[in-house]
């Protein structure tokens, strides 16, 4: 396999930040703006049907020409349909989430689409290193959504130690410092989410975009962990509302009952009582909404100048 530089060389982008994909908040809109700002914008196909998803590509090669990649989250109902569109439209970068995308991988690879799956450990980054991935992204229990059990600290090390892909970090990083931490962790780029859920260009509500702009160090929770899979949002009446079920032996079926449909509540309706505004422990570094590029340019400076303020003290 050829040797890459790092990232931005593998994926052709001038910046080594990735934009999450993020269900109902990665559409075209953002994931164009991150793409045309030098980074990678991914859209989110989430549990959407193949056709919104042709659309969305479409939509999105109408305002950019630069890379950019769809985000297919293995266990949607479409996960098959979704590929077979990826590869016809010809996407240069798919990145999976969920699960293990070997069985996709042939018809991937045959199409020249390269493979990102974002892993919560050290096993399924070597499984899925072993089937053909180019880059895997290890995804820290910081990040908001769907969570392992792994801070970003522990599982990036880890991972760098077991494949010799190109990991890139995500779970906690919203600046230069969060960023320049990562790369020294052995990552060779980084994957932010919950700061671009305040970008200018992203189509979600302004109540849920006010909260994490709000939000402080201690204002996530976890809930869903019985399930086995664990959901990291903001405290609202929502999640008070689900972890004090949870305390009283809440079944599975009354869980997702209650959680069904609520990110769109949160992302379309605006509702940041009872819609689940997902958002990673950084929420508390967001302070402002602002577009996608200058988040990217405050990200890539920001870990330029720590860079600097560590060679001044260590002298060289
Ligand atoms: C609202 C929201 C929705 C998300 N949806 C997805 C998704 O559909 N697929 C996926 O692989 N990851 C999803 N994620 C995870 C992000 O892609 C990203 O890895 C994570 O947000 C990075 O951590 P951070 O939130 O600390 O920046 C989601 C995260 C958020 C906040």
């Amino acid at each position: 396999m050829k040797e890459y530089k790092d990232i931005t060389e593998l994926l052709g982008i001038c910046y080594p930040i990735v934009q999450g994909g993020m269900a109902w908040v990665s559409d075209f809109h953002l994931a164009a703006a991150v793409s045309a700002g030098g980074g990678l914008g991914l859209i989110a196909a989430a549990s959407a049907p193949a056709d919104w998803v042709r659309g969305q590509i479409h939509a999105l090669r109408k305002i950019t020409d630069k890379p950019f990649g769809v985000n297919i989250m293995l266990m949607s109902p479409f996960a098959d349909e979704i590929m077979q569109v990826v590869v016809s439209e010809k996407v240069p970068i798919v990145a999976t989430g969920a699960g293990n995308p070997s069985k996709y991988m042939d018809m991937l690879k045959e199409a020249g689409t390269i493979v990102i799956p974002v892993v919560a450990s050290s096993t399924l980054a070597k499984r899925v290193e072993r089937a053909g991935a180019d880059a895997v992204v290890a995804e820290g229990s910081e990040a908001g959504g769907h969570i392992g059990e792994t801070t970003t600290m522990n599982l990036v090390p880890q991972v760098v130690d077991a494949v010799s892909i190109p990991v890139i970090a995500a779970g906690g990083i919203a600046d230069g410092r969060g960023a320049a931490a990562a790369f020294l962790l052995g990552a060779k780029g980084v994957q932010v989410g919950t700061r671009f859920i305040v970008a200018k260009e992203a189509n979600v509500a302004q109540p849920y975009k006010d909260r994490v702009i709000a939000a402080g160090d201690n204002d996530t929770v976890v809930t869903g962990r019985f399930t086995g899979h664990p959901v990291r949002s903001l405290k609202n009446k929502l999640m008070r509302e689900i972890l004090s079920q949870e305390k009283k032996d809440m079944s599975l079926e009354e869980f997702e009952t209650l959680m069904i449909g609520t990110l769109r509540k949160a992302v379309v309706e605006g509702d940041a009582d009872y819609g689940s505004l997902m958002s990673g422990q950084s929420a508390g570094l967001v302070t402002k909404e602002q577009p996608a590029a200058e988040i990217i340019r405050d990200i890539a400076e920001g870990m330029k100048a720590v860079y600097r303020s560590k060679a001044a003290y260590f002298g060289d």
